[in-house]
């Protein structure tokens, strides 16, 4: 990345906001929690940068994490997605890269399924949302939330990384690369969510399958 980047994320509070905004502060850059409560926000915050051991998270409302962040991470629940950055159009800076982590999953009867989108993909599905002049990248989807947050852990895998315009997916590329141990894989179009969002769920069912918590993706040959 040319300078410190302001990395905010729409909806911070949960675990994959956890995991991506402990990564990113401890690789370098500005991390901005956003939530629907700036209370909430600026606890999280706070209790981020207890285990980082800097203050270089901060927590506010959405809306004012929007006016700040330059990258701004959507780490909604898969069905919220939409719907918020509709709601927030307006405040959405233009020339903001917005990335789509979400997953359409189903646990149902102990076993974890793919929610089949009309869209193809929940990227594409929120897609639709995004105003003029804000570019969306789908990205960090194959990535367990609680692997980023254990800092503890080498990630030794790639994020791979789609979305309509090849700048943005670089945006996005340069980003992930501050973080140590990742490799960016620059997959193409947007609909190539399609494979991305499927992919975790694979990921999950070997998770259960060996026993173990951490499946993730490293391609050979590139
Ligand atoms: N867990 C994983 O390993 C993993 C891996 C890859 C991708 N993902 C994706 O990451 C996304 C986030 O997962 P998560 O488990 O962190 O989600 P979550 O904890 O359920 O929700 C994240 C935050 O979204 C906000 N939120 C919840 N309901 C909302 C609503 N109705 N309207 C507006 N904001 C709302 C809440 O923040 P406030 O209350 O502070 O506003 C909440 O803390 C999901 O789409 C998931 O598919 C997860």
């Amino acid at each position: 990345m040319e300078a410190i980047m302001q990395i905010g994320f729409l909806g911070g509070t949960g675990v994959e906001g956890k995991g991506l905004s402990l990564r990113f502060a401890a690789s370098g850059a500005e991390v901005i929690l956003g939530s629907r409560s700036a209370e909430k926000a600026q606890a999280k915050a706070a209790e981020y940068n207890q285990i980082l051991g800097k203050p270089v998270i901060r927590g506010m409302t959405n809306e004012a994490m929007l006016s700040a962040a330059d990258m701004v991470f959507i780490t909604l629940p898969f069905t919220e997605a939409g719907p918020a950055i509709s709601g927030l159009g307006a405040r959405i800076r233009p020339g903001t890269v917005l990335v789509d982590v979400t997953v359409p999953t189903r646990f149902a009867d102990g076993r974890v399924e793919y929610l089949e989108q009309p869209d193809g993909s929940n990227a594409e599905a929120i897609a639709k949302h995004v105003p003029p002049g804000v570019e969306l990248v789908g990205a960090f989807k194959t990535i367990p939330a609680h692997v980023l947050a254990d800092l503890d852990v080498v990630l030794d895998c790639d994020v791979l990384i789609c979305g309509v315009s090849k700048a943005a997916r670089e945006k996005v590329m340069d980003a992930a690369r501050i973080i140590p141990g990742l490799r960016p894989v620059d997959a193409g179009p947007l609909s190539t969510a399609r494979v991305l969002e499927r992919m975790t769920i694979f990921a999950i069912q070997l998770n259960r399958r060996y026993k173990v918590k951490g499946a993730r993706f490293r391609i050979v040959g590139l």
